[in-house]
């Protein structure tokens, strides 16, 4: 028969990835090009309806800038799935977003599921970080990846989606 799940899922990544336009984009269709940084964290749940299940979201924003980091903990724990993204315009977000694939596996729910974002996939023409080298990545570490993006709503519900398939049923 049908399953009910709930699952929490934690966004992280650093600062100005746009894991909060990723979130406003898939729960409310919304972007703003001038989106607050978060302070905290952000919470939000949204119901998604499969054909075999229907899946509760309890999403947790997080806060990118460094000074949260020790806030993170709180929200990965317990938490059945991550999206970790980065700004495929920006190395350093990529290496961070390794940062935080390496934190969760040694301190995550070993069974999580985990996505790969590669955000703001619409300034190709700024494009820093090569598709084939975050998927490269996101198999050998295995997670799934995919390239989003808040602003054309590109990928966005896809990948939210695609983590509710991967939860393991009830
Ligand atoms: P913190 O809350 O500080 O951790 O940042 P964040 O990861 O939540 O990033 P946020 O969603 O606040 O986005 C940062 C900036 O990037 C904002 O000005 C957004 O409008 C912009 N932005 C987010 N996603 C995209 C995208 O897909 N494309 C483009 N072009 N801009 C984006
Ligand atoms: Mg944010």
């Amino acid at each position: 028969g049908n399953s009910n799940i709930n699952a929490k899922l934690v966004l992280l990544g650093d600062m100005g990835a746009g894991k909060s336009s990723l979130v406003l984009r898939f729960v409310k269709g919304q972007f703003l090009e001038f989106q607050e940084s978060t302070i905290g964290a952000a919470f939000f749940s949204q119901t998604l309806a499969l054909s075999d299940a229907t899946v509760k979201l309890e999403i947790w924003d997080t806060a990118g800038q460094e000074r949260y980091h020790s806030l993170a903990p709180m929200y990965y724990r317990g938490a059945s799935a991550a999206i970790i993204a980065y700004d495929i315009t920006n190395t350093e977000s990529f290496e961070r977003a390794k940062k935080w694939v390496d934190e969760l596996q040694k301190q995550g729910n070993p069974n999580m599921v985990t996505a790969l974002a590669g955000n703001k996939a619409d300034l190709e023409e700024n494009r820093k970080v090569a598709a084939e080298e975050a998927k490269a990545y996101a198999e050998v570490n295995g997670l799934f990846f995919m390239e989003t993006s808040a602003k054309t709503a590109v990928n966005v519900n896809d990948i939210f989606y695609e983590i509710a398939r991967r939860l393991p049923r009830a």
